[in-house]
């Protein structure tokens, strides 16, 4: 029987992060993973980031903005391109080939790092003295592995809508809107959520009529509230997706040729809508299954997430849990970050991981990207803020990329000046977020980034002239 230092159970990007982390602290170390290719012929590692969440939206999101840039947005700029046509295959044969890449070259890193790839089912077995024994079930074939700390990296699932089952076809979950192969005539989401919104706007730029049924009456209700009002106006005034708050969702039903849905609105208005094709994306749950966990005793919280504390132990001893699979924020980079933390932790160090500093990103047109408290959590909590707005509409760069269109809000504790957080809707902001995240990690002020010399002409100019705003200096403002 093989015997690991670690073994880690999913090898998305918390589970193949935590495993090169831990092999190149010196630990003998296995990664176990369940996940196949789209074709379901060989193993994939990566996990939902790679294979079906956020490289292949990502890669999708950039197809469809080239398309509509060419229809839309070209002619500004003097290129004339006559017919403009749309191949959804090649499309989504694009972002195949970039996922295979990318998934293939986790395999290369943990060929490169020593780390065992174990393909398969992994479950709690037992125990043999201290150590955890995980069966690995690779299509019936069993073996047995041993290890002295487990890391379970499970993830998460879509959560299903009790109306109806996702059958890929017509009612999809995120991996069937990642892999259609033709324009929906009409489009309907349930959930304006993160993925609803992304795979709402490929959609809509390559033709859809895309409507979105939310139940919640506040639009993007964890963002700051300015910054997603105005948002919720590009979408919808400017984009033309039909989104629809504060609905009740009755009847689903296959129909011919679509899917039928009952709502009632906000108004208590009763109505049903026919789609072609309908995107169930109302969040996801954390993922044990076939993992055993009751068996060894693995506890879980009321909503089916593993039981961890601030540093990501379980109830059992060197049984850690990381990403989507416990608490907080299912994100990428959250769980990667708790992957290397865990494994140095093992190695005895003392990592620290922020959660108030990890970022928030939605990749729509404009972006919308945030760091840190929003106005309405500093407002429940009492603090006392200032704030700093700055727009994109007079930044040089902005107006040179045809993408002049939202806002940073920097906000700043009124007696320390400390930025608290810091909230944007507008071009790559996306990458504007992580000098904030940096900022708030540096325990900065908003007078320090205004003291920040930032290059001209750069999309980082608004975020300067922003801090400079909340220390009530602004230049342009
Ligand atoms: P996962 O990535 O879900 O990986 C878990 C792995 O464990 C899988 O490979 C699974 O097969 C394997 N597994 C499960 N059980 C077992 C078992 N018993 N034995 C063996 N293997 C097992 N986040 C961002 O930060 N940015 C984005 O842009 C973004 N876009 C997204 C877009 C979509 C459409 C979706 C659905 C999600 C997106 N996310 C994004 C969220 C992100 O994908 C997740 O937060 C992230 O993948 C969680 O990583 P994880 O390692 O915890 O789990
Ligand atoms: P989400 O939590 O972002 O949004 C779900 C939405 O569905 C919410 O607005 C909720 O109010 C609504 N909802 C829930 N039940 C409903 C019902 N019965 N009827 C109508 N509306 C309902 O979840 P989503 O979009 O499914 O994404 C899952 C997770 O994946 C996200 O929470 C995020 O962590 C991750 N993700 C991250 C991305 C990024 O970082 N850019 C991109 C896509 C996903």
């Amino acid at each position: 029987m093989s015997q690991f230092d670690v073994v880690v159970i999913g090898a998305g990007p918390g589970g193949y992060i935590a495993a090169i982390r831990a092999a190149q602290l010196g630990f003998k170390t296995a990664c176990i993973d369940a996940g196949v290719n789209k074709a379901g012929d060989a193993p994939a590692l990566g996990g939902t980031c790679l294979n079906v969440g956020c490289i292949p939206s990502k890669a999708l999101l950039q197809s469809s903005e080239h398309f509509h840039a060419a229809q839309h947005d070209f002619a500004a700029h003097g290129i004339t391109v006559g017919d403009v046509s749309f191949d959804a295959a090649q499309m989504i044969a694009r972002k195949d080939e970039i996922v295979t890449k990318l998934t293939g070259g986790i395999g290369f890193l943990f060929k490169k790092n020593k780390v065992e790839s174990l393909h398969g089912k992994a479950s709690f077995a037992g125990k043999n003295g201290d150590a955890y024994q995980i069966e690995v079930d690779n299509k019936g074939e069993k073996t047995v592995v041993e290890a002295k700390h487990v890391i379970v990296a499970t993830g998460s699932v879509p959560r299903p809508l009790p109306q109806i089952a996702i059958d890929n076809v017509n009612v999809l979950d995120n991996e069937g809107a990642l892999n259609l192969t033709a324009v929906p005539k009409k489009l309907g989401i349930i959930g304006s959520g993160v993925i609803g919104l992304e795979m709402g706007s490929v959609w809509k730029r390559v033709g859809a009529e895309v409507t979105i049924l939310e139940a919640a009456p506040a639009f993007l209700a964890a963002a700051d509230q300015q910054i997603a009002k105005e948002a919720f106006k590009y979408f919808t005034k400017e984009q033309g997706m039909a989104i629809e708050l504060g609905v009740k969702i009755g009847d689903i039903q296959n129909v011919d040729g679509g899917v039928s849905v009952a709502f009632e609105t906000a108004k208590g208005e009763a109505k049903t809508e026919v789609f072609d094709k309908l995107i169930v994306s109302i969040g996801r749950i954390p993922n044990t299954e076939g993992l055993n966990a009751e068996a060894v005793g693995l506890e879980k919280d009321e909503r089916g997430f593993i039981q961890v504390d601030g540093d990501c132990r379980t109830n059992l001893p060197h049984v850690w849990a990381i990403g989507d699979v416990v608490r907080g924020p299912m994100l990428a980079h959250k769980a990667s970050d708790e992957g290397v933390a865990v494994a140095e932790r093992i190695a005895g160090q003392k990592p620290h991981l922020d959660f108030n500093t990890i970022p928030f990103v939605i990749y729509t047109d404009p972006e919308i990207a945030w760091v840190g408290k929003t106005e309405e959590q500093l407002k429940a909590e009492g603090v006392e803020y200032k704030k700093g707005t700055s727009l994109f509409s007079p930044n040089g760069r902005a107006l040179g990329l045809g993408k002049a269109k939202g806002t940073v809000k920097v906000l700043a504790c009124a007696k320390t000046d400390r930025i608290l957080g810091v909230h944007m809707v507008g071009p790559m902001v996306s990458e504007l977020v992580a000098e904030a995240v940096m900022a708030m990690e540096f325990k900065a002020s908003s007078e320090d980034i205004g003291r920040i010399v930032h290059a001209h002409p750069t999309l980082s100019e608004v975020l300067h002239e922003a801090a400079l705003a909340a220390d009530k200096r602004a230049l342009h403002g």
